[in-house]
Order: C-alpha cells, then sequence, then structure tokens
C-alpha cells in the first residue's frame, strides 16, 4: 500500500464515520446511494427482484414488493431489479443511473456462437505493424460503446479512458512519456537496484534487472533515434485507469472487452502495460497525467493500441494456463 492509498483510506473511514448517514460505497463518481421508486399498485408479488438483489434491499410485504430495512450498503444502482421486473414497476433513481437506460435485450439469434467466438479469439494476434490508415470514428465509438457493457466490480463504473484518436497524438504521447523516462531512468541505474535489492527481494531484483532496465533503454534509447517502441504509432490508442477508489480488476476488464470490440470490427490491438506502472508515483508522474487529462493515479490501467494490422500471421499457437487444479 503506497502512501496516497494509505490517506485516502484514512480520509474514506473520517468521512464515513461523519457521514454514516448519507454515505455509500464510494467511488470517484458518487458516494450516495441511489433510490428506489416502486409502483406498489402494479407489482405482482414475484419476487424476482428480490432473488437478484443482493443487497437484502427489498422484501415482499402484503405480497407487494417494498423497500426493506435490511440493506448492507444502502442502494448500489446495479439495477438487476428494475432489468429483471416482467411489470417494469421499479425504478432506481442516482449513482448515475436512470430508467431511461433500460433499453430492450438484442435478440438471442445475433449471439455469436461458442465457435465464431473461439475462432476470433484464436485469430487474434498482439499486433504491432499497423498500415498508415486512421480507424474511422464511427469505430472508435463502437469500441467505447462495447467496452462500456464490461462488468463493473461497483456500480457506476470507476473506469477513465483517455483516446488517442490517430497517430500524432499517440506518437507525441510517446516521445513525451520517453522524455518523462530519462528523468526518471535512475531508477533503473544498478548503483540504485543493489541498494534496494535487500528491501525490495530477488523476484523484484530480479524483473528489475531483466525486464524493466531493457525496457528503460529501449524505450528512452530507440525513441532516441526516432523509433517508437512505446505504442508503435499506432493510429489509436486507448487509456484504461481507475482512480483511488477503482477496483484493480475494473480497468483491465474494461481494455479486455475494448480490446475484442477491436477485433470484431477487423482492427489489429495490442496490450501495452508498461507505460501505467511509470506514471503513477511521484510529482513528475503528476504532472505527466496532468498534462494528458489522466485524471487519477490507480492501482491498474493499461492501454490497448488499435489499427489495421500490416502483417499476416499464417498459424496460430496454443498457450496455456501456469496451472489449471480442477477440484474433482
Ligand atoms: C497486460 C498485458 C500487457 C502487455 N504489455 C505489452 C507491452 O507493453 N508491449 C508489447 O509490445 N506487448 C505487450 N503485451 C502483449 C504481449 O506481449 C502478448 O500478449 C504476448 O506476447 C502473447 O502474444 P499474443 O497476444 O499475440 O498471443 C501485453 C499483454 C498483456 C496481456
Amino acid at each position: 500500500m503506497n502512501i496516497s492509498y494509505f490517506c485516502n483510506s484514512i480520509f474514506l473511514i473520517i468521512n464515513c464515520s461523519l457521514l454514516t448517514n448519507y454515505m455509500a460505497i464510494p467511488t470517484s463518481r458518487v458516494n450516495v446511494p441511489a433510490n428506489i421508486f416502486i409502483d406498489t399498485e402494479k407489482c405482482t408479488g414475484c419476487g424476482l427482484c428480490i432473488d437478484v438483489c443482493k443487497d437484502f434491499g427489498l422484501e415482499i410485504v402484503n405480497h407487494k414488493v417494498v423497500k426493506s430495512n435490511k440493506s448492507i450498503f444502502g442502494c448500489v444502482g446495479c439495477g438487476h431489479c428494475m432489468m429483471v421486473c416482467p411489470t417494469g414497476v421499479i425504478a432506481i433513481e442516482g449513482r448515475t443511473l436512470s430508467p431511461v437506460q433500460l433499453f430492450d435485450l438484442p435478440d438471442k439469434s445475433t449471439v455469436p456462437s461458442y465457435e465464431s467466438l473461439l475462432s476470433m479469439l484464436q485469430r487474434r494476434r498482439s499486433i504491432r505493424e499497423f498500415k498508415d490508415k486512421p480507424v474511422e470514428k464511427e469505430k472508435i465509438d463502437q469500441i467505447l460503446e462495447a467496452a462500456q457493457t464490461a462488468p463493473m466490480g461497483l456500480p457506476p463504473s470507476d473506469v477513465h479512458v483517455l483516446v488517442l484518436e490517430n497517430k500524432t497524438q499517440v506518437r507525441t504521447f510517446a516521445v513525451e512519456f520517453s522524455k518523462y523516462l530519462t528523468t526518471i531512468r535512475w531508477m533503473a541505474s544498478n548503483w540504485f537496484m543493489t541498494l534496494m535489492r535487500p528491501f525490495w527481494g530477488k523476484p523484484t531484483d530480479e524483473m528489475m534487472r531483466e525486464f524493466i532496465k531493457p525496457v528503460f533503454d529501449i524505450y528512452v534509447d530507440s525513441m532516441e533515434k526516432g523509433d517508437n517502441w512505446i505504442n508503435y504509432d499506432a493510429p489509436l490508442a486507448m487509456y484504461f485507469y481507475g482512480s483511488p477508489y477503482t477496483d484493480p480488476a475494473d480497468p483491465i476488464i474494461a481494455a479486455t472487452y475494448a480490446m475484442l470490440a477491436g477485433e470484431s470490427l477487423g482492427l489489429g490491438t495490442c496490450m501495452l502495460g508498461a507505460v501505467h506502472p511509470f506514471i503513477q508515483n511521484g510529482k513528475k508522474a503528476r504532472i505527466f497525467r496532468e498534462k494528458w487529462g489522466i485524471k487519477y493515479p490507480s492501482r491498474e490501467g493499461l492501454f490497448v493500441i488499435f489499427g489495421y494490422a500490416d502483417v499476416h500471421y499464417n498459424k496460430g499457437v496454443k498457450w496455456t494456463f501456469a496451472d489449471i487444479h480442477r477440484v474433482s
């Protein structure tokens, strides 16, 4: 836990104790519960909403659904009760949710089969060579639309996205990131790694020497020669990140959805993990983030680059997990 997370946690605890009656699970967007409105007259008392609400916020009284006083968190605004209700008698307002966001489900026949999904997954490769062709605005919108369907730890989504919409923006980001790296290059110097080894241990020492230092070298030295190994001059890049409140999995899941949406639109994609950790801590990192409109430091974040592939692979390869332990 670094100092900013520690301070945030203390701030949160103080805030919670002062405002117990008003607060709910906080995100960077909202910290109050949503409101539940029920049209009791029309309720058939089927109880489906009670089954799906895991907050114990609803109960049946006299064959009608009513708000209970057993709520654990206050309504988090997941919307499940609204979405499951066959007669539309529940409205949730707040935590960015409202009934106007409801839509009719796409027909089941339009859902890709396992085979077609697997084909797309098997054909995917991390693409780092792109045609000099921009990604159309419509496709950028589609990627963002699809990525926002991702499951989010605690609603409303606390994922933020920086979109670099063309090759010039993507390259400028890389050039400035490389310049920024030169100012913190001492972190990958032999003297600093030797000094830190007793504190951060063998695995980190090995990672620093065998991965982080070469990354520094290649990012900075290549850029000085005009070669962009940071984001490969892709025509589109999106950076998914959280806030100090965000579950670290959320930006990664959103990035994965964006990547798959890009694949389905015929784009080549590649995840880039090496920028995020370098822009979290310290004043220089904050200045860099502010310059690019990155609102928060966060525990996890991930870039995805997109573009029309300028490489064709003839074969796939079967990757395996480190371990699959099936308890029988
Ligand atoms: C979290 C994550 C971070 C990654 N970061 C980078 C990166 O910084 N630069 C890069 O060239 N590739 C990056 N990759 C791509 C991997 O190198 C790639 O997925 C791996 O080599 C397997 O190749 P494949 O994606 O074609 O199956 C990253 C992948 C993931 C999942």
